[in-house]
């Protein structure tokens, strides 16, 4: 049975939940699910923005038949050619054959990649600023390069002021029969799972999502309806400043992060200990043990705080294999703009430290403070006194 929700007057969103999604992109673990948007328009001639992922397609077909209410589909408009958005591409332009794509080049070319049909007879390319009228609603297409794969496009309609926004401003969590971010306290219960997936899936094209919120300041903006998570129809500007903050790599928290990485658990204790100091002068701690939050996470609150500290062991003349995950994924990401202190545990030959270092010195902006405390096994009263200096160094820097 169809379960589509009203828009506006003439939109309706005919997406889908997926809460059987183990780990989306196969790596990033979706407790709360997440959902697949597509929006159909019914104008003088119907438009649908975007298709879902080959899961949830038996829902979306339901939906869309529903929709059109047996009228024909005139238009599929393609943002992006990921296949949690497009993998059912196929599946609607064979049932559907009256319709047309409207995408650009660099569409073009992966739809014949993707599929069997390259559907060339069908396309209307479009390229920067073009348009398309349907009736009321008059189309321009804006480019998003890299937002976050080469081909992204969004789509401005001039007639009710929505932004169809790719995957920008999107978010893990399925959508539990709301649609409206107003309809939840976003910025509170959502927050956390939007930063997760704007920093694992966009972060690392923090130049391009900028180019992109420039282009969309100059719009007149009502709506703005992402491929997944909820529709903006109200007080977005919070959620924008949190994508300008997040996409110039600028820290929301003034605060230490503590990631450690601890076999049996001295390395835990040294972090431990400076959370403790670090919290006795005041400053904000948020601590993650490698082997046991997956990374995507961490990865998060490395773009949330101000100050990171990594504690590892040396492990097989390496970084604890948890730890350099971490680190590489952070590296993947080019984060930028952090403070970073770094302790190492090595009971004979202690490389944790400098290898930690040589991961994370190319990315930009970052800055050191001290060498790499060393733990020779455990901690014996020297390092609590080197403790105790690199809680104060952080702290002042911090708090300054
Ligand atoms: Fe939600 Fe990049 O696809």
């Amino acid at each position: 049975m169809y379960c589509v929700k009203q828009i506006t007057g003439d939109m309706l969103w005919v997406g889908a939940d997926d809460r059987r999604l183990a780990f989306f992109e196969g790596v990033y673990a979706v407790p709360d699910g997440v959902s697949y948007n597509s929006y159909l328009i019914l104008d003088e001639q119907t438009v649908l923005f975007d298709t879902v992922d080959k899961a949830a397609e038996a829902q979306f077909f339901e939906n869309l038949r529903y929709g059109l209410g047996g009228r024909p589909l005139d238009y599929l408009v393609i943002s992006h050619m990921e296949p949690d958005h497009a993998a059912t591409v196929e599946g609607l332009l064979l049932r559907h054959p009256e319709t047309r794509v409207v995408c650009n080049d660099k569409i073009r070319v992966m739809l014949a990649r993707y599929f069997a049909t390259d559907f060339s007879e069908r396309l209307l390319i479009v390229a920067e600023g073009d348009t398309l009228c349907t009736g009321r609603h008059n189309f321009t297409f804006v480019m998003a390069p890299m937002v976050h794969w080469p081909e992204v496009m969004m789509t401005y309609d001039a007639a009710d002021k929505i932004l169809f926004s790719a995957d920008a401003f999107g978010s893990f969590g399925a959508l539990n029969g709301r649609i409206f971010a107003d309809e939840v306290d976003f910025m509170h219960e959502y927050i956390d799972e939007a930063r997760r997936y704007y920093t694992n899936i966009v972060g690392k094209y923090g130049p391009q999502v900028q180019a992109v919120l420039n282009k969309a300041a100059a719009l007149d903006i009502a709506y703005i309806c992402p491929l997944h998570s909820f529709v903006w129809r109200q007080g977005f500007g919070d959620f924008i400043a949190k994508y300008a903050q997040w996409s110039s790599y600028t820290p929301e928290q003034s605060g230490v992060m503590i990631a450690y990485a601890s076999v049996y658990g001295h390395t835990e204790n040294a972090a431990n200990i400076l959370a403790a100091k670090l919290s006795d002068r005041g400053v904000k701690v948020k601590m993650h043990d490698t082997s046991v939050i997956p990374a995507s996470y961490i990865v998060a609150d490395a773009f949330k705080y101000s100050h990171l500290v990594f504690a590892a062991t040396t492990y097989n003349m390496g970084v604890f294999v948890t730890m350099e995950n971490l680190l590489h994924d952070i590296a993947a990401h080019a984060l930028r703009n952090r403070k970073i202190a770094l302790i190492e545990n090595g009971s004979w030959a202690p490389v944790a430290g400098k290898l930690m270092r040589q991961i994370l010195e190319p990315l930009k902006d970052m800055t050191f403070i001290g060498a790499p405390l060393l733990v020779p096994s455990a901690l014996k009263q020297p390092q609590l006194e080197e403790l105790e200096a690199l809680a104060d160094a952080l702290a002042a820097d911090v708090l300054a």
